[in-house]
């Protein structure tokens, strides 16, 4: 067995693992990087898209935003859609100047993965068998195999940003542990096509067929989203099915259309939003989607991901230079306030934009007067806008 010793052991190499890394390291603070994907594997994985204001800033503050800056798309609004009307939400005007950035997960990952070969600290990629032991001790220890190898990484701290389906939210003691969930009764189909964008910002469409969206992802893609049946079987639904159904429920206004071109990558996400509370086990920290996943359409899963390891970093700088654990002790119950604020904004834009097979006629005709009222109301609309940018930090 091969023995490494690091101040915080990172598992996960997704946007908070590789941010924090990097957050860390402009500290001095060593760290051991564990993923066990590939690390093309890792930068191919299409995710969202939607950079707020203050992610942005992390990312520019911590070295790693001059190509985000360049080829980043600033947009200071979004449209709503509905009943063949369209209404823009006008962010920078509703909020003092403020906006969002359209940049791919892919490109932020990219940049990450960069950055944290140019640092020089350690990052292992294919990793296997991965786990964490001794996090209620002085010196919690990650475990994987590695080129036929067995690593033991002693560390002062664990990063637990392994996502969802990782393994060190299961490695907490359920007894000290609350989980909040919800899980909704539709998906979504989403496509990448090699299309000029045919509209400057997001459109966020309902329609009586179900919920789309228009995104992008630079000059010549188009990222492009449908609602569908949890359990929708993605080879029913050949490329002129998904264009004639993005028409139809973007065309309703004005008969505008999304450009159409070669769809290179189809996918169904299911739409859930879930807590586990605490977002720490002893001197495990957990952070991004390994503690928390948002339903896409407020576009705040990276976002939190960004908020949470910037609590973190803070709060093991603090610890390592003054030796004092009060951030590290605040640090579950200050995200955490960020973390449902995002999750209310989250499930009501969903609850807002989608047809629910649970609907009554009563919740349809809410749900029109909900998109009324907030394409109407100077104070709904400024609501909705500071929740999309971001709120402040707290
Ligand atoms: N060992 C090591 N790494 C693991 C393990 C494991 N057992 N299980 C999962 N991982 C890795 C995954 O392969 C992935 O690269 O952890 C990483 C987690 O990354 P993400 O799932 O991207 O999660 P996170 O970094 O929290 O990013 C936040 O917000 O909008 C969403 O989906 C968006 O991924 C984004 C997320
Ligand atoms: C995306 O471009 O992938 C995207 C945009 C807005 C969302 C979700 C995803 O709400």
């Amino acid at each position: 067995m091969k023995h490494l010793r690091t101040q915080v052991g990172i598992v996960g190499a997704g946007p908070a693992g590789l941010l924090l890394a990097q957050l860390l390291h402009l500290e001095g603070i060593d760290s051991v990087v564990v993923e066990n994907r590939s690390r093309q594997y890792v930068i191919d994985r299409v995710r969202a898209g939607v950079l707020e204001q203050g992610t942005v800033d992390l990312m520019v503050e911590s070295g790693v935003g001059h190509r985000l800056q360049k080829e980043g798309m600033r947009h200071e609004g979004i449209f709503l859609e509905f009943n063949g009307t369209r209404h823009r939400i006008d962010f920078a005007e509703l909020t003092e100047g403020r906006a969002i950035t359209v940049y791919g997960q892919n490109e932020v990952v990219t940049d990450l993965i960069e950055a944290r070969f140019a640092s020089g600290r350690p990052i292992f990629f294919e990793a296997e068998e991965t786990s964490v032991h001794g996090t209620d001790t002085h010196s919690p220890t990650i475990q994987f195999r590695h080129s036929d190898e067995t690593y033991e990484v002693r560390c002062d701290f664990i990063a637990g940003c392994d996502g969802f389906h990782g393994i060190c939210r299961p490695s907490i003691p359920s007894n000290e542990m609350s989980i909040y969930e919800r899980v909704y009764p539709f998906a979504w189909l989403g496509i990448l096509a090699h299309a000029a964008p045919s509209c400057d910002e997001l459109v966020y469409s309902l329609h009586e067929r179900g919920f789309a969206l228009f995104s992008m992802r630079s000059p010549a893609v188009t990222r492009l989203y449908l609602q569908c049946a949890p359990d929708e079987d993605i080879s029913h639904w050949p490329d002129d099915r998904i264009w004639n159904e993005l028409d139809i429920r973007l065309g309703s206004f004005d008969g505008w259309r999304p450009n159409h071109g070669e769809i290179f990558q189809k996918g169904i996400t299911g739409m859930r939003s879930f807590v586990a509370e605490p977002m720490r086990s002893g001197r495990l920290f957990l952070a991004g989607d390994a503690g928390h996943i948002v339903p896409p359409t407020g576009a705040k899963g990276l976002n939190l991901a960004a908020s949470d390891v910037r609590n973190l970093a803070i709060a093991l700088e603090a610890f390592y230079r003054t030796g004092n654990q009060d951030l590290l002790g605040g640090y579950s119950a200050r995200s955490l306030r960020r973390v449902w604020k995002a999750q209310r904004f989250s499930w009501w834009m969903t609850s807002m934009l989608h047809i629910s097979p649970e609907a009554s006629a009563f919740d349809q005709r809410r749900q029109i007067a909900e998109l009324d009222y907030v394409t109407s109301s100077r104070a709904a609309m400024t609501s909705l806008a500071e929740n999309y940018v971001g709120l402040p930090v707290d």
